[in-house]
């Protein structure tokens, strides 16, 4: 068993994306490990702007997806980011340690900023505060989708760059991906399923209703050959949805193909739909509940928030020693 830890940013409801890439892998965890955190990261969030009272809910929100996903708090130390300044203070300290060119490399930075226009300080020093919250815990596994890889390089280098200069003290930290480590839009099998596609038709959140999920999947982009087959390369939106269904109906992707035999892509994306309604069905109905008592919510986030506290000060102590700051 290792020290888990992992974060989502609160800024919607998760996607199938989220839930198969990272959060089903994140309850899986739970179980295995002595020490797993798992961050609602508000801090990230804001890297772009976010009008306030929007951001106070979804992180509530975002508590109740997590926990509805089956996030459980006694297993598991669930906290939001901002409420353990440690996070912040040790982000510091890394960045001292990342060059300017490191970063500049990395795509999120090169797509966001290029959205929007400049880019603010904070977007450019993202990778520093994920690299952050990882170290922070001295983690060991980090579960992840795959467009998160190169910010666990990241981490990496800097738990080889701060261990080299001041003596050992963290594990570099391994990146777990799952089976579906990118899951693609349903409208574009080129690009990965995202919270911030325009394109209404291209997400399915785990919030959708039956009607939606089905809508949108038989909308979902594929080719003009009938029979279901899988090649990613050369037909991934119909692999996209061999992938979705052999994730939500755990199964194998050759036990899904097998069962589209003699079907054609549309009954196919019949089928699929109905696999997806059935997993996210339970799930839908606990975050309704959980959204009507957000005092509950709160307070699910303040116990966590003061048990990550309690296991990030020594190690932010341990720290600030060996810098030579106190
Ligand atoms: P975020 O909030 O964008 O996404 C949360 C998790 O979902 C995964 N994911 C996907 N997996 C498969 N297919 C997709 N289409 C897909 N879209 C998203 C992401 O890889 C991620 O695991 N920077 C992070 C948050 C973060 C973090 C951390 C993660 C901050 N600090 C420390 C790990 C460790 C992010 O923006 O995730």
């Amino acid at each position: 068993g290792g020290r888990v830890f992992s974060g989502i940013q609160p800024t919607g409801v998760p996607h199938l994306g989220n839930y198969l890439g990272a959060l089903e892998n994140w309850v899986a965890l739970q179980t295995q490990n002595p020490c797993v955190l798992y961050s609602i990261v508000d801090l990230h969030s804001i890297t772009l702007p976010q009008e306030p009272a929007q951001l106070r809910s979804s992180i509530l929100d975002m508590a109740a997806s997590l926990l509805a996903c089956g996030i459980d708090p006694e297993r598991s130390v669930l906290f939001q980011q901002s409420q353990v300044s440690e996070h912040a203070e040790l982000s510091w300290i890394l960045g001292c340690l990342t060059s300017m060119p490191r970063l500049r490399q990395l795509p999120q930075w090169k797509m966001k900023s290029k959205q929007k226009n400049e880019g603010s300080v904070g977007l450019y020093t993202y990778p520093v505060l994920q690299a952050a919250d990882i170290l922070l815990y001295k983690s060991t596994h980090v579960p992840v989708g795959e467009d998160q890889v190169q910010h666990l390089e990241l981490a990496q280098d800097l738990a080889r760059i701060f261990n080299g200069r001041y003596g050992e003290l963290f594990p570099e930290p391994r990146a777990l991906l799952s089976m579906t480590r990118k899951v693609k839009s349903l409208r574009d099998p080129s690009s990965k399923m995202s919270k911030s596609d325009p394109h209404a038709m291209a997400t399915v959140r785990i919030t959708d209703s039956p009607d939606d999920i089905a809508l949108k999947i038989r909308r979902a982009v594929t080719d003009f050959t009938s029979e279901v087959t899988f090649d990613p390369e050369t037909r991934p939106g119909v692999s996209n949805l061999v992938i979705i269904h052999a994730a939500v109906a755990r199964i194998s992707v050759e036990e899904a193909v097998s069962q589209a035999k003699g079907l054609d892509t549309g009954a196919y994306k019949q089928l699929v739909s109905e696999a997806v309604i059935q997993r996210l069905t339970p799930i839908r109905e606990e975050i309704h509940r959980l959204r009507k008592d957000p005092g509950h919510l709160e307070g699910v986030l303040a116990l966590g928030s003061g048990r990550a506290r309690e296991l990030a000060a020594p190690v932010l102590r341990e720290v600030r020693q060996r810098v030579g700051l106190s």
